[in-house]
């Protein structure tokens, strides 16, 4: 029996410096303040994005959570300000998964709202199916609906500069890869779906870096960021016996998405990074990319192919 308990007090003592030393991740410092300006993040009603919109309502900003469910939104909108005790935290309605929307959005947004500082393209998906504009979901939502709406928006940014945008992308990217002659295959089956995000995530790292050759001289700086293995509703598509498996793993060795949007917020925040636009951050530092993610030629295609995809002239 005392074997037993000192075999489990072990136990936990390791998982403790284990989790401590290798999985919780860096902190974002920064004491930047926020007031007077206005932040946009995209799915902002839970996990990553709900907890860097709170962060970044605690520090003053008028935060719109671009989300596209009303309920759950509002629902964030409530805690988020009564955690806050900031009152300037709003919902508007975005859904990534169709290009009008995300017109009909910017559109709201920039006759409302007079400034914009920072937009964290933070929303993502990881599951099967087909969006009404015929694209398969993880591509429109992941990069092509973000594509679209840092565009629209871009000129706002401009105005308002010094400004930043922020992607949420995923390690991920590594293994994805970009067939311009397939870019958009149907999403079936796990594999599928994965490959379907991985390419996504390669996307939003390759937009970031050709966003920032075009954003030369402005003052608006961008940045992609893994924000680690966090512990989220991301993985509520997972078949029953997936979950099985998943969940208790998920919760003894993933972040919490209080420590996942610690890059996304160190990346929105923190002073002096200017000279990293267009990088991929990991914990609160920039790191290098894997070469086929700092392909500047197929950064220009993507942006290019991009544009045609969603009907905007260059
Ligand atoms: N969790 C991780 O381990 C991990 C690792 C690497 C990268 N990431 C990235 O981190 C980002 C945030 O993910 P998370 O883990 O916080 O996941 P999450 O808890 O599932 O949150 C995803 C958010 O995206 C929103 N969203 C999905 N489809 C949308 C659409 N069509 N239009 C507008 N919003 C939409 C969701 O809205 P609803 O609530 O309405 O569904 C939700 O607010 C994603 O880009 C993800 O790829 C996560």
């Amino acid at each position: 029996m005392v074997s037993c308990i000192a075999a489990a007090a072990i136990l936990v003592a390791l998982y403790i410096v284990t989790y401590y030393n290798f999985l919780k991740g860096a902190r974002c410092r920064s004491d930047t303040c926020l007031r007077g300006k206005t932040v946009i993040v995209t799915g902002g009603n839970t996990g990553i994005g709900k907890q860097t919109a709170l962060d970044l309502a605690r520090r003053g900003a008028r935060v719109i959570l671009a989300c596209r469910n009303k309920e759950r939104a509002e629902a964030a909108v409530f805690d988020i300000r009564k955690k806050s005790g900031n009152n300037q935290v709003v919902f508007m309605q975005l859904d990534l998964a169709s290009l009008k929307s995300v017109r009909a959005f910017a559109e709201t947004f920039l006759k409302s709202e007079p400034q914009l500082h920072i937009l964290i393209n933070n929303a993502g998906i990881g599951s099967n199916g087909k969006t009404a504009d015929g694209f398969n979901v993880v591509w429109e939502v992941n990069h092509l609906g973000h594509f679209l709406l840092t565009r629209l928006l871009l000129d706002r940014l401009k105005l308002c500069s010094p400004s930043r945008v922020v992607v949420v992308t995923s390690a991920m990217y590594r293994y994805g890869k970009i067939d311009f002659s397939n870019l958009n295959p149907p999403g079936e089956g796990l594999i599928q779906v994965l490959r379907n995000y991985s390419c996504s995530k390669l996307c939003n790292v390759l937009f970031v870096r050709e966003l920032a050759n075009c954003l030369e001289g402005t003052n608006v700086t961008c940045y992609s960021v893994h924000p680690g293995a966090v512990n989220t509703e991301v993985f509520r598509q997972l078949k029953c016996w997936m979950k099985v498996f998943f969940v208790p793993v998920a919760t003894l060795f993933f972040q919490t998405p209080v420590d996942g949007a610690q890059t996304p917020i160190y990346c929105a925040v923190q002073e002096g990074i200017e000279k990293f636009s267009g990088r991929y951050f990991v914990d609160c530092k920039v790191r290098e990319v894997l070469p086929h993610a700092r392909d500047d030629a197929v950064a220009r295609k993507l942006w290019e192919v991009s544009e045609r995809m969603v009907g905007l002239g260059s």
